[in-house]
């Protein structure tokens, strides 16, 4: 017997003596609530941040939570990982850079368009990405107050995405791009971004450029952004592993993250598994160390950041 999403939502509402809501009789309101949108950022490539986007948000599917997910890196690593093709040569999908070149307070009318459908009954949703999202990055070098452009969207599509998610994931491209930054000064509404690192040393001098990088944006915009570290490929054998680690603790210790990703081979079938189409290691081995590890990280985040089945 498997449980769906949707029984999973269902225990819990039963659980608080809730009446379980009909979806089909949301009420439409305009003063849903945008709910708590965790932005993974790293400066690092490879050190596993899509790994963890995409499996936290299929982790939080899986609870029940409805999740949009949100491609902000041009690599389309995220779309690709659950299962979204998006390489054609005539790949014509709206993306989230569609969006952030918008400087208006209207609501997107063409957001529900943009957005696929990944598990059914709205639990697992993505505006995918494309190559050509590397286009509107580089347009939002010279645009005016290009870091408040992802804040913008949040805020002017606030009533549609908090009748429709209980969290928003978004997965950004590795380095400071244009709309890394936007999604970074968005991130102070939760008070934090999501980082990835893997105790390794070019790894530990990207987590300090990133923190640098948090701090020049408090002085620019007072915005007040913090991170939230979760250590990824641990294996406890090697030695520079183990030096990285103190350095994490002694530097870091406060935003570390309680539970350790470990190195899993697993993560490089998530793309190529054997016979089925690409998809999260949570869906494809739910019971491998790697799995357990991320449905850990996924509680905590629930508490972290304060996400709630509306
Ligand atoms: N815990 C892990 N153990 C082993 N391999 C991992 C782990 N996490 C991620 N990987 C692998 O590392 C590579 C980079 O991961 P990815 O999530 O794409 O990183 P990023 O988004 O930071 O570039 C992928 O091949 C992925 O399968
Ligand atoms: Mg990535």
């Amino acid at each position: 017997m498997r449980y769906t999403p949707s029984d999973m939502r269902a225990v819990w509402f039963r659980s608080q003596d809730l009446p379980v809501p009909d979806r089909d009789q949301i009420s439409i309101t305009d003063t849903a609530k945008l709910p708590p949108v965790i932005v993974t950022r790293m400066t690092k490539g490879g050190v596993g941040k899509t790994s963890v986007a995409v499996n936290v948000a299929a982790s939080l599917a899986m609870m029940g939570y409805r999740i949009l997910v949100i491609d902000a890196d041009p690599q389309a690593s995220a779309s690709n990982l659950l299962g979204i093709e998006t390489s054609a040569y005539d790949s014509n999908l709206t993306h989230i850079g569609d969006f952030l070149k918008l400087s208006t307070n209207t609501p997107d009318e063409n957001l529900p368009s943009a957005i696929k459908q990944i598990y059914e009954g709205g639990f697992l949703d993505l505006i995918p990405a494309d190559i050509t999202l590397a286009e509107a990055d580089a347009s939002l070098v010279t645009a005016m107050s290009s870091h408040s452009r992802a804040e913008l969207f949040f805020s002017r599509n606030s009533s549609f995405l908090g009748q429709r998610y209980d969290a928003i994931v978004v997965d950004t491209a590795p380095g400071t791009t244009p709309i890394g930054l936007a999604f970074t000064y968005a991130a102070r509404q939760a008070g934090k971004v999501l980082t990835v690192v893997e105790p390794e040393g070019s790894c530990l001098r990207a987590l300090d450029s990133l923190a640098s990088n948090l701090e020049e944006i408090k002085a620019l915009t007072h915005a007040i952004v913090g991170m939230e570290v979760v250590i990824n490929k641990y294996h406890p054998s090697l030695k520079h592993v183990r030096d990285s680690m103190s350095f994490l603790y002694a530097k870091y210790g406060s935003m570390l993250n309680d539970t350790i990703i470990p190195q899993y081979s697993g993560f490089a079938r998530q793309i190529n598994p054997t016979n089925k189409l690409p998809a999260p290691l949570v869906e494809l081995e739910p019971s491998s160390s790697g799995s357990s590890a991320m449905f850990e990280v996924s509680k905590s985040l629930i508490t972290s950041f304060g996400i709630r089945m509306a």
